[in-house]
């Protein structure tokens, strides 16, 4: 259910909207009587194809009973752009309008997207209003900082569609199969420096890293994602930690899976790197055709972490003699799961073909799919790995 107040960027709930119904969401749309001098409800009748609510006291029939049937069906309440005014009513528990009276009468998780000039914003009665529907659960996805209607440069505009999407999503996700539990999730390809301006590095995009590590928060985890510089788009609701070399990536590791259920190893490590780095620029010298670099090998990421209870879960990208040479990965470094697949058709791709193996089972091989839906199937997988290895431990 998406409730929409009356701030200048009401404009953009109509994107939102489209973007929920595209993934496949039902959504009711609730104005305010102030949206409605923003926004008209045609515009969201038309983009979800459903009528659209403005008055308490509309859609009572015999067996459909207004607020409260609404109230009743809805997953998540969101209300975005959430106004100053709108925080306030809903802190106080006003049901003057449709809106109050569903954010009463849901037992739905609230999620509040606010958006307002800057002093509004920073005014001490929203921040109370704020803390107040906090601390009875909701969930705020913060006003950015950029140039505001109102002429100001400050915090106080809208969150991107995408960071709303994200927050809802781990909210729907809060009684998913990895509820309670901590994923840690690495992406994206190491750089290892030459001198301070070249590097050596791959072609990893970090897609199916992303992937997996947004998979894990829908399903309800709390998931780090230990990220190299080539990952463009770092997805909201997730812990980030930003690295650039397979020694740092090392460290980075070490410390988020002290407490972690999982440890997912997508990123792309670089097995070797320079034995010295310049302090300045390696010049191309006189007459030089040949240049020599000596290279020292990278630690073993996934091979040296060695907690007991953490699931480990390797990716092999090979060119060649996959299946074998991903086994003889699963065995050596001790892995529940590990996703083969061919490097040069995988790496930089939107889809990818993978075999899943694990110990004592045959190898299976996966149509080719998006990386997304391949994430999901992955994620399912670990979960059920994860609830196995708990039952046995309980049991
Ligand atoms: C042009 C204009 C833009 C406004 N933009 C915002 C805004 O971005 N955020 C906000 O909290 N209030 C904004 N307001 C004030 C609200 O519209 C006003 O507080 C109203 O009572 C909110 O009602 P509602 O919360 O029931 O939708 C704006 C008012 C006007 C006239």
């Amino acid at each position: 259910m998406l409730a929409v107040s009356g701030g200048i960027a009401a404009y953009k709930a109509a994107d939102l909207t489209s973007k929920l119904v595209q993934m496949g969401a039902v959504v009711e749309v609730v104005l305010t009587k102030s949206a409605r001098h923003f926004i008209q409800p045609l515009t969201f009748q038309a983009l979800t194809k459903r009528p659209v609510h403005t008055d308490v006291f509309e859609g009572w029939t015999v067996d459909s009973f207004g607020h409260v049937t609404l109230a009743r069906e809805a997953g998540v309440l969101l209300v975005a752009p959430a106004t100053a005014n709108t925080i306030a009513r809903l802190a106080t528990g006003l049901a003057d309008d449709m809106l109050g009276a569903v954010a009463l009468a849901t037992e739905a998780p609230l999620v509040l997207a606010p958006a307002m000039e800057h002093h509004m914003w920073q005014h001490p009665a929203t921040r109370a209003n704020l803390s107040t529907l906090m601390e009875r659960g909701a969930t705020v996805v913060p006003p950015e900082q950029g140039r505001l209607a109102s002429g100001y440069e400050g915090d106080g505009r809208l969150a991107t569609t995408p960071a709303i999407l994200a927050t809802l999503r781990a909210v729907l996700g809060r009684l998913g199969p990895l509820a309670g539990r901590r994923v840690v999730v690495t992406a994206g390809g190491t750089r290892e420096p030459l001198d301070p301006v070249r590097y050596i590095g791959n072609r990893s995009t970090g897609k199916m890293g992303v992937a997996l590590a947004e998979a894990a928060r829908d399903a309800g985890a709390s998931v780090t994602l230990i990220a190299g510089p080539t990952v463009p788009d770092l997805p909201a609701g997730l812990d980030i930690l930003l690295i650039d070399t397979a020694r740092e990536l090392m460290a980075a590791v070490e410390g988020a899976t002290a407490d972690a259920d999982a440890l997912i190893m997508a990123a792309a490590v670089a097995d070797f790197r320079a034995r010295e780095v310049s302090e300045s620029k390696i010049k191309k010298g006189q007459g030089e055709s040949r240049v020599t670099l000596e290279l020292e090998r990278n630690p073993d990421i996934l091979a040296g972490i060695d907690r007991p209870g953490l699931l480990k879960v390797g990716f092999a990208a090979e060119t060649e003699s996959l299946i074998e040479n991903a086994r003889q990965k699963l065995l050596a470094k001790d892995l529940s799961l590990i996703v083969a697949n061919d490097a040069v058709a995988t790496i930089g791709s939107e889809e990818s073909t993978a075999t899943l193996i694990r110990r004592g089972t045959e190898p299976e091989t996966l149509p080719r799919m998006a990386k997304e839906e391949l994430a999901a199937r992955i994620i399912h997988e670990v979960a059920g790995m994860i609830a196995a290895k708990n039952g046995a431990r309980h049991a």
